[in-house]
């Protein structure tokens, strides 16, 4: 024991160390809230300097007018075709859009290679590659026969004057083709497809991928007025009021502008905040002194910083020993993806060694440590500084609109947002002026700030652990019968299954989603097993909801069909009735109904035992008889299956129709935290949820639908498709429970063996005590 904390002191002292030294070295890379704050308001002053006419032509950040003046209305339709060229592959599309009152649309898409001879060729080569491509697509889906409008994405700075025409500025990223620069990408688009006799496309317009992302978004949620890329490169549109715009004629509406924000600092205004290994990879790139914002932030060049930095770090001793690798020194060797790895929350470590290793590091554990530190504060720099300048357009946003609070979508995509284990999310970035960000994220939700900026989910919920603690406490106590929220009902189940359990069982089974009966017979010793045999009964709405003799006799009813179809009227078998509700019972086979939970609502059954109501239908029947043994809780029921199993289980858990019966409000016909969390209720919370969002206009264009307005359109087995319910819920209780080692085991069947188990030992201790 000694020595495991001395490993871990030691590891804690250890990366403590490599932190500091790390943090030291880098330094520079780490920006204050008040420098953020600070790039903020330079990225302001940059914009309006781009928006005016007069100083423009000498702005660093050229503010792009689109000439796209609107988003979608949701009335679009048709079949379209969109090129894109600019990220890390050429990708062509085929895009139908349905107006049919679902607004819905669907997209094919099929990816192409751009090897350098396309990135740095000439231009008619370029373009014919293009055209090649998008032939073929139209070959692989089938539409060469067609006439179809195409949009083409092309993701670098143009001067438009209208919609389908652009000059192309200057080449960024990793592309320098000949001959294109001051030349309309449009027009030779056009001419390289029209060498392709077999094709007709109309080219409609001319698109920046920012401007498509937030056209996309918008489709969906019509307060998207802002497009954010970060991926290969970086940049960001924005919808600005033509007032604004003195580049275009006309005062009227809004116009989206492409602030083609990678350039900002090319003119030197962020220089102070520039490190000698921005300098350095600026030097070593395709256009030196340019886009000096998108070298600092996109996926193109944080491998190549973090290689820079880690090669300083050795030369001055700080890593392997000094030992510099002819792979560090070769440019381009880290990549984002290498540094993505790095950054992984569990496996980081591990792969940062294994990525060190090829680079022929010889890495030690400090070097690994602290190498996987240099790659954080890189990203944390550069999700930091993009949401400096998207804080300072939301800003620009908001005063536009001359509100003081502003509720509105920012529609996101790239790789390095999409794929980067830490996200540029509020959590690990700091946006000012009280703003959030998700991907196509509804920014600042007045009505739940605390969500965003209060206290941390893991404090909500360990706080959540305390208070049922506490109630669990609380309810256990003589004085709290009857007060407490969380019941603590006794079960008198006193012991688990050893193995000797052996016979022939009934089972019912009532409080899920039907209503059951089986038959299980238990084998001991060397063929112990178990065999159940059950029907399924339905229960309709009226019985549930009628009186308690219609339901006591409905239940004896299937019992009797049961024993009928299994050909066994005659034998008197020992029953578990499985009766999940809360129930106060002061002997295993006595049980009060507290309350009914789950849509139960059968009269003259609260306050009254169970197990007489069964015993009393029985007898109105007067057809058979049965021995019943034990009311049984389906939790208890799940405890003893898999008791039956592994000897240790000693806790049972249901998370299906509904939770353990926690805490149960007195006076309430309603169990508030089961529905927090069953099944029953998930789904129906969603739909809540939809509607309230749709109400605010921030879902399906504030439109409520008929089938939205449905009772139970979410059932629960969607929502798992959504989540891994059991993942959260083991690892959450890792974390909250970190000094419990905890096996999750599955129960088969707990409600119709756990109860004829219970059965079992009952007769089993009964006996023995008989003796
Ligand atoms: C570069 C391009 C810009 C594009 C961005 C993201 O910054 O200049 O047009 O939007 O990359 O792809």
């Amino acid at each position: 024991m000694f020595a495991v904390h001395l490993l871990a002191f030691h590891f804690t002292k250890l990366k403590e160390d490599q932190i500091t030294k790390v943090d030291r070295f880098l330094h520079q890379l780490r920006l204050s809230d008040d420098v953020l704050q600070d790039v903020a308001a330079r990225f302001q002053a940059e914009m309006l300097k781009g928006l005016a006419r007069d100083t423009n032509p000498t702005a660093a950040v050229k503010m792009l007018p689109s000439f796209v003046r609107s988003l979608p209305d949701g009335s679009e339709k048709g079949e379209f075709l969109a090129v894109d060229l600019g990220g890390s592959q050429l990708r062509a599309h085929q895009v139908r859009v349905s107006d049919d009152g679902k607004q819905s649309s669907q997209l094919e898409s099929k990816f192409y290679p751009t090897p350098k001879e396309v990135t740095q060729g000439n231009g008619a080569e370029l373009f014919d590659y293009i055209a090649d491509c998008l032939s073929d697509f139209m070959d692989t889906r089938n539409l060469k026969q067609k006439k179809l409008p195409l949009g083409f994405t092309f993701s670098f700075p143009c001067k438009q004057t209208k919609l389908d025409e652009g000059v192309l500025l200057e080449w960024t990223k990793h592309f320098r083709v000949r001959g294109v620069q001051g030349t309309d990408v449009v027009s030779s688009l056009h001419r390289a497809l029209q060498k392709h006799q077999d094709i007709d496309v109309d080219v409609l317009a001319l698109v920046n991928d920012t401007v498509g992302t937030m056209m996309t978004c918008g489709y969906d949620d019509p307060r998207c007025e802002v497009g954010l890329i970060i991926g290969t490169g970086t940049n960001a549109c924005y919808m600005e009021e033509m007032r604004h715009i003195s580049l275009v004629e006309g005062d009227e509406g809004r116009m989206c502008i492409n602030t083609e924000w990678g350039a900002f600092g090319d003119d030197g205004a962020l220089d102070d905040l520039r490190t000698e290994f921005d300098r350095e990879l600026d030097l070593g790139s395709l256009n030196p002194g340019k886009q000096l914002f998108e070298k600092m932030i996109s996926s193109l060049y944080l491998g190549e910083l973090v290689r820079l930095i880690l090669l300083k770090m050795t030369k001055e001793g700080l890593l392997f020993n000094g030992k510099v690798s002819a792979a560090l020194l070769t440019k381009g060797k880290i990549e984002m993806k290498h540094v993505s790895a790095m950054e992984k929350y569990k496996e980081g470590l591990s792969n940062t060694r294994e990525i060190l290793t090829e680079l022929k590091l010889f890495p030690s554990e400090e070097d690994c440590v602290a190498v996987q530190h240099v790659c954080t504060i890189v990203s944390f720099r550069s999700a930091n500084l993009c949401a400096a300048a998207l804080a300072a357009i939301l800003t620009r946003l908001r005063d536009n609109k001359k509100l003081l609070r502003m509720r509105t979508t920012v529609g996101i995509d790239g790789g390095l947002y999409k794929t980067h284990p830490r996200r540029l999310h509020p959590s690990t970035t700091r946006v000012p002026a009280g703003l959030a960000l998700s991907p196509r994220a509804q920014l600042q939700h007045p009505a739940s700030p605390k969500c965003l900026w209060g206290e941390t989910p893991h404090i909500q919920i360990a706080k959540v652990s305390v208070g049922m603690r506490a109630e669990l406490e609380y309810g256990l106590k003589r004085e709290a019968q009857g007060q407490a929220t969380v019941k603590m009902l006794p079960t008198y189940v006193c012991g688990m299954p050893d193995g000797t359990e052996k016979g022939k069982f009934l089972a019912l089974d009532l409080g899920g989603t039907n209503f059951r009966v089986l038959l299980v017979k238990i084998k001991s010793g060397r063929r112990r097993s178990v065999q159940m045999y059950n029907k399924i009964f339905a229960i309709p709405l009226e019985i549930m909801q009628g009186t308690g003799e219609e339901l006591f006799d409905h239940i004896v009813q299937c019992i009797a069909d049961f024993l009928d179809y299994m050909g066994i009227k005659g034998a008197r078998l020992p029953l578990g009735f499985t009766f999940s509700f809360p129930c106060r019972q002061t002997s295993i086979d006595k049980g009060t109904l507290v309350g009914w939970t789950k849509g139960f609502k059968a009269t003259d059954c609260e306050g009254e035992d169970v197990v007489d109501m069964l015993r009393e239908a029985i007898r109105r029947r007067n057809e058979f008889d049965l021995d019943i043994v034990a009311v049984v809780n389906d939790t208890v029921g799940t405890m003893m299956t898999c008791g039956y199993e592994d000897p240790n289980c000693e806790i049972g858990l249901i998370a299906g129709t509904v939770v353990a019966k926690w805490p149960l409000r007195e006076g309430s016909t309603y169990v508030e935290y089961e529905k927090m969390t069953s099944g029953m209720y998930l789904g129906e919370i969603v739909r809540e949820i939809l509607i309230d969002l749709t109400k605010q206009g921030l879902l399906f264009r504030g439109h409520i639908s008929e089938s939205l307005r449905k009772r139970g359109i979410f059932e629960t087995k969607f929502l798992s498709q959504i989540e891994s319910f059991s993942r959260i819920l083991q690892e959450t209780v890792k974390e909250l429970a970190p000094q419990c080692d905890v096996t999750f085991m599955l129960s088969e069947d707990g409600s119709g063996k756990g109860a004829a188990l219970i059965t079992a030992v009952a007769k089993r201790l009964h006996n023995v005590g008989q003796k």
